[in-house]
């Protein structure tokens, strides 16, 4: 079950000019309009930017929902032709198999597979364990808070073992304290494997939470107005969270960041 290794060059995504238009008989809608970007493995890339601006098109494009009208994407060289589990992805409503239980559903993408059962098995524990819905694995997902549907919802994204992780506004329907507990969780998760994550939010302090990259978006059509490399995550698995937003550096570049948005919009 462990990832191959092997040489690779070049980045492990990358977006040339990318653009997206939805079709419509009379009024066309320019969701995004000439993205280019490089992720690199390990990276933990925030996307942020204002409702409606194309976030998640952009995302759909990368996890191949969606083709995209002008430009490339690629994943470790090769285009990107469709969805498959090198791109794990995490949907803002947990999309699990109601009549499944949670072992099931996170097993369910391995299964598809064809994965040996053993195999199977164990990477559905092991991931059971990581988001910490030990003691859970019977239940189905009525039976869950929303908090631990999104749980299922990431160990089934991460058992599959993509090359990258894609999450649109996960936490965005969470309350503020289950949010902030599964920051960590993301967090930590994110440190332990090693794992290169996309993650869309609207939340500033989210993007700053979690990522070593933030990208801002404009407006529809979404352009990439600007870039950010905070290093608040690390310092946030030595330290007390509720002591880093108020470090005058993260007040700093989170108004900085506000004002990027701001300045584009008129409003946050
Ligand atoms: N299937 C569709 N057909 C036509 N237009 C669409 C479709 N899906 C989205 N759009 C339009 O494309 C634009 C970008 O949508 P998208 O969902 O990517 O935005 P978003 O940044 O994710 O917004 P939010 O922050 O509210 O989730 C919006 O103006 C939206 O109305
Ligand atoms: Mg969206």
């Amino acid at each position: 079950m462990d990832r191959i290794q092997y040489e690779r060059t070049g980045p492990l995504l990358s977006l040339t000019g990318v653009g997206f238009r939805y079709p419509g008989k009379k009024d066309e809608v320019t969701a995004l309009r000439e993205i280019s970007f490089t992720m690199e493995t390990g990276e933990f890339l925030c996307v942020l930017g204002p409702s409606g601006c194309g976030k998640s098109t952009l995302l759909k494009l990368i996890a191949g929902f969606l083709k995209p009208t002008e430009g490339e994407i690629r994943m470790e060289g090769r285009p990107v032709r469709g969805p498959d589990w090198h791109r794990g992805v995490v949907f803002q409503v947990p999309t699990l198999y109601s009549w499944l239980n949670v072992r099931d559903n996170i097993a369910f993408g391995l299964k598809m597979r064809r994965l040996p059962k053993e195999q199977i098995r164990n990477a559905a524990q092991k991931y059971i364990g990581l988001v910490g819905l030990k003691g859970f694995e019977e239940k189905k997902p009525y039976e869950l808070s929303g908090g631990m549907k999104q749980r299922v919802s990431l160990a089934r994204a991460l058992a599959n073992q993509p090359e990258i992780l894609l999450m649109d506004e996960p936490l965005g329907a969470l309350d503020a304290l289950t949010r902030q507990n599964m920051q960590a969780l993301v967090r930590r998760i994110w440190r332990e494997t090693g794992n290169t994550v996309l993650l869309i939010t609207h939340d500033v302090d989210e993007a700053l939470a979690l990522g070593t990259r933030i990208m801002v978006l404009s407006s529809r059509p979404g352009r990439i107005l600007n870039e950010f490399h905070p290093d608040f995550t690390r310092r946030y698995l030595g330290e007390d969270g509720e002591k880093i937003r108020y470090l005058p550096e993260y007040r700093e570049l989170r108004g900085r960041i506000l004002s990027e948005i701001i300045g584009e919009n008129g409003t946050e």
